[in-house]
């Protein structure tokens, strides 16, 4: 898989990419991801990349003009599956979402900023555009950081254990039962008894109740879907 990110914030995304899961990811290959500075991309001495917006009114807008470069220029080298946009107003992202998108080949990832971007870019350009929860960011970097996070997890030998990523909460539309490692029993509070059964059908079968259990306290509306 391969991700290409546009932004005017490079630095401030790096950090994710090169440190832990990511990072190894990306060292072994099974993932390539590419920061493009939006700025590189303008024609006027200033690199601006915004203007105000027409019809008056408050906040910056970001211009068409540098955005058509930069994704035309990669998509005249390869096809990208989708050209997704962060933005506040996007579809939430969900587990399904980051499913869908960890299948695909190629994908470019555009982080608003200030107002967002003149409606002709979504129009023309963006084939999916991703909120990543009901509040506003500064810009669209961290959101894509944790979209991409989401994504590259699931990517086929990313994470050791291939079934990790399987029994994680929301893959059922279930949240994850409760877990324990060592010690036994700490400041008088015990692991429960059966974990230490060996009896596995009987573990499996309790963690599905707890994950019921748990959903059903903390998040009712995964039970409906
Ligand atoms: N940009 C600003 N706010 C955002 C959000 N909630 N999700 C994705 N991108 C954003």
């Amino acid at each position: 898989m391969r991700i290409d990110i546009i932004t005017v914030l490079p630095e401030l995304l790096k950090s994710p990419f090169g440190a832990s899961i990511l990072k190894r990811a990306i060292e072994a290959n099974l993932v390539e991801v590419h920061f493009h500075n939006l700025r590189d991309y303008t024609s006027d001495n200033y690199k601006s990349i915004d203007d105000t917006q027409y019809g008056g009114g408050a906040g910056m807008v970001m211009m068409i003009e540098p955005i058509d470069k930069c994704i035309s220029t990669l998509k005249s080298e390869r096809y990208y599956n989708d050209i997704i946009y962060m933005t506040p107003d996007g579809e939430t992202l969900k587990q399904g979402i980051a499913n869908q998108l960890s299948l695909k080949e190629n994908l470019i990832i555009l982080c608003g900023h200030y107002k967002g971007v003149d409606q002709r870019v979504r129009d023309r350009f963006i084939t999916r555009e991703i909120s990543i929860g009901d509040y506003v960011l500064s810009g669209g970097e961290l959101g894509a950081a944790v979209l991409c996070d989401a994504i590259i997890r699931l990517i086929p030998g990313v994470l050791g254990n291939e079934t990790s990523a399987l029994t994680d909460s929301f893959q059922d539309n279930l949240l994850a039962p409760p877990i324990y490692t060592k010690p036994r029993e700490y400041k008088g509070m015990k692991v429960p008894e059966l974990l230490f059964s060996g009896n596995l059908p009987k573990i499996e079968k309790w963690r599905e109740e707890q994950a019921y259990q748990r959903t059903k306290e903390r998040r009712p509306d995964l039970l409906e879907d």
